[in-house]
């Protein structure tokens, strides 16, 4: 796959205030990208600076190898569903979906004005319109809506009226920003699956933004997880979960345990005063590091069975398994398990070489990872949903 555009060194201020720090990012056509991160990272700029809605402080911008850093939203080959759609209320869902081909003009075949640097121009038949409408309405599963008001849809029906507007004209690129982000959860799990789909069965390149890591995981081609204005971390789904860079990338994508230790030599690591085998090297003999555990790789057993001891402090039944916190010498893990211990009982922590990811040391060091001060509501705060409804507050507010 070929890369379709391409961000390089781009940077981006309001106010005095860094929002962008040095972004470099290509993506390749035909691609489903997702831009990742917690709010204020600096997704939506992002996407409006692809977008042609904003212009980059520094840095340059390419598609299809042609620099389009200063050209306008409507000349580049791209269209955009914003967090807060707005479809045509006094339009039915037919004329919702047509109205971009009503203005659209297409060159007249068979004359040679050409020749003369003249384009003759044409609008599209009744045929042609209702060909493409009919083939878009397929798409998104709204055949036999064609007369409804738009206001009489459901949220998700809505939507799917909203991805088929901008999926009309057959851009190259198509930019969502969190566009599920007000449905509920069941409804944006269908979704997510049917946005997934659509993009196969187009071939039209997605760059999707979320702060939601499931949707991230499961959609995605290539995840980007950005925190501050920088990339921290580009690469497929298993690759930012599986072999996070930095603690930031570990904390946001799933639970992860994440504790201080340091590398004796290549395949051994040292946490808590004891050494475990692992499968990592190439770090300095001796280095200090960041070490990630996932909360479903460790095993509960007797402690008799393992150096690793803690005892559990508190036990939520989450339908499929059980979530601990276990306190390790005052440093509170997770561990999820199918397996039902009491509250108060000291286990035994078993753990696989493979389930150690060591990573350098970063900014991010010490910040996450101890779950002492976890809780479902405080997750919750954390990662507000919108309430059900298609005016959520303006714009970029998650
Ligand atoms: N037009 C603007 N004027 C001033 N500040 C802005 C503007 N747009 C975005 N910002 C600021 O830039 C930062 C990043 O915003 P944004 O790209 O919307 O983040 P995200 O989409 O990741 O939540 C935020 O701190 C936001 O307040
Ligand atoms: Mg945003």
């Amino acid at each position: 796959m070929s890369r379709l555009i391409e961000l390089k060194g781009i940077t981006k201020g309001y106010d005095g205030e860094t929002v962008l720090n040095g972004i470099d990012l290509y993506i390749r056509d035909k691609e489903f990208v997702t831009l990742l991160g917690p709010s204020g990272c600096g997704k939506t700029t992002t996407l409006r600076l692809i977008g042609g809605f904003e212009s980059p402080d520094e840095g340059t911008i390419l598609f299809d190898g042609q620099d389009i850093t200063d050209l306008p939203p409507h000349k580049r080959q791209v269209n955009t569903i914003f967090q807060r759609y707005a479809l045509f209320p006094h339009l039915n869902v037919y004329e919702n979906i047509a109205f971009a081909l009503r203005m659209k003009r297409v060159p007249v075949e068979g004359e040679d004005g050409e020749a003369e640097g003249k384009v003759r121009t044409r609008k599209l038949t009744r045929e042609e319109i209702d060909e493409r409408v009919q083939r878009m309405l397929a798409l998104v599963s709204l055949k036999g809506f064609e007369k409804r008001n738009v206001t009489s849809l459901s949220g998700g029906q809505q939507q799917r009226v909203a991805i088929a507007r901008s999926l009309i004209n057959e851009p190259r690129v198509l930019l969502l920003d969190e566009p599920l982000a007000a449905l509920d959860l069941k409804l944006r799990k269908d979704m997510q699956k049917e946005l997934k789909d659509i993009q196969k069965a187009t071939n039209i390149t997605f760059i999707y933004v979320t702060h939601d890591q499931e949707e991230a995981l499961s959609m995605s081609d290539t995840v980007v997880v950005m925190q501050n204005g920088i990339i921290q971390q580009i690469g497929t789904p298993t690759d930012i979960y599986n072999e996070p860079k930095n603690a930031f990338v570990a904390d946001f994508i799933g639970e992860s345990n994440i504790v201080d230790g340091f590398m004796p030599c290549d395949y051994t690591v040292k946490l808590n005063g004891l050494t475990f085998p692992c499968v990592d090297g190439g770090f300095a003999p001796g280095e200090p590091v960041d070490v990630v555990i996932r909360p479903e790789d460790i095993d509960i057993v007797t402690p008799d069975k393992s150096r690793l001891r803690g005892t559990i402090t508190a036990c939520t039944f989450k339908g499929v398994h059980y979530e601990y916190i276990v306190d390790v010498s005052g440093f509170k893990w997770m561990i999820q398990s199918t397996d039902f211990v009491e509250t108060g009982s000291v286990i035994g922590l078993s753990i696989d070489p493979d389930a150690f990811h060591i990573m350098h040391k970063s900014e991010f060091s010490g910040m996450f990872g101890d779950y002492s001060t976890f809780s479902d509501e405080m997750d919750e705060l954390s990662n507000p949903i919108p309430e059900d409804g298609e005016d959520e507050e303006d714009g970029d507010g998650e």
